[in-house]
C-alpha cells in the first residue's frame, strides 16, 4: 500500500500547524496594536520614541545591556517588582508596540529598566554611571561603558556636552571628557524608557501592600 500521501499530509499538518501557533496567532493577536489616544490633549501612548532613542536601542543591543538588564514589569502576584519600584503597574504587550525589537531580558544581574527613564530622569547621573558605574553607585559591578565616551583636548571654550567627573576618573587639566554620538543616543534611548508611567486600560495601577 502506498502510504506517501499520508505522510505528506501528516508532514504538512504538522508544520503548519506550527506556523498557525507560532506565527499566524502571535501576529492576530500582537501584531495590531494601536496607540491610546487621550480624548483631550490628542497623546498617543504609548508615547513614540525620538529618532535618537531609537537610535540608542541599537546601542543597547550592540553592547549588551540585555545580558544583565530585563525590561519587564511582572504583576504583583508573580514577583516583587512593583515593590522594588520598577513601575507603577505590570507591562503589558501594547507597552512595546513602538519598538522594533522588544528587549524583554531574562537576567536580572542588575535593575529591571523598563522604567528608568522616569526613576532616574538625570542625563548626566547616566553618563556618569556608564564612564563608570561606581561613581554613583557605590560597589557597582556593572562594567564601564568608557568607550561610548571620548577624552580630547580643550580647544577654547570647554564643550557643553563635557561630563564632570570626579578624581581619579577627573579628565586632566586642558582635557575633558564628552560622549560619543552613540553615548548620546544610548543615554536618550534610556532617558525615552517610561513604560508604566502612563495609563492603559488593560493594565490598571497596582500598588503593593505595605
Ligand atoms: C554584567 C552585567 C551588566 C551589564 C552588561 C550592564 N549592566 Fe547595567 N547594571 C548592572 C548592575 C549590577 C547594576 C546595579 C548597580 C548599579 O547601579 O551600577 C546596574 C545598573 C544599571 C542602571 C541603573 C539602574 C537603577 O535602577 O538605578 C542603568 C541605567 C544601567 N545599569 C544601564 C545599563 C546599560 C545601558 C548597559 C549596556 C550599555 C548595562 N547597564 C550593562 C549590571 C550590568
Amino acid at each position: 500500500m502506498n502510504r506517501m500521501p499520508l505522510l505528506l499530509t501528516g508532514i504538512f499538518l504538522t508544520f503548519f500547524s506550527a506556523w498557525l501557533g507560532l506565527v499566524a496567532m502571535p501576529y492576530i493577536h500582537l501584531g495590531r496594536f494601536k496607540p491610546q489616544v487621550d480624548d483631550v490633549t490628542r497623546e498617543e501612548t504609548p508615547p513614540p520614541f525620538s529618532g535618537e532613542a531609537l537610535q540608542g536601542a541599537t546601542i543597547y543591543a550592540a553592547n549588551g545591556c540585555i545580558y544583565c538588564h530585563s525590561q519587564q514589569v511582572r504583576p504583583l502576584e508573580a514577583g516583587a517588582d512593583l515593590e522594588r519600584g520598577w513601575g507603577a503597574r505590570r507591562t503589558v504587550a501594547r507597552d512595546y508596540m513602538r519598538d522594533k525589537v522588544a528587549y524583554f531580558g531574562t537576567s536580572r544581574t542588575g535593575p529591571d529598566l523598563s522604567n528608568i527613564g522616569a526613576r532616574q530622569p538625570s542625563a548626566e547621573w547616566h553618563y556618569q554611571h556608564l564612564y563608570q558605574p561606581q561613581v554613583v553607585s557605590k560597589g557597582s559591578i556593572m562594567p564601564a561603558f568608557k568607550f561610548l565616551f571620548e577624552k580630547r583636548r580643550i580647544s577654547g571654550q570647554p564643550s557643553a556636552d563635557a561630563i564632570k567627573m570626579q578624581p581619579p576618573d577627573e579628565a586632566e587639566p586642558g582635557w575633558e571628557i564628552v560622549p560619543t554620538r552613540e553615548g548620546k543616543q544610548l543615554v536618550a534611548y534610556l532617558l525615552s524608557l517610561k513604560r508604566s508611567t502612563y495609563p492603559l486600560p488593560e493594565a490598571p495601577e497596582e500598588t503593593p501592600a505595605k
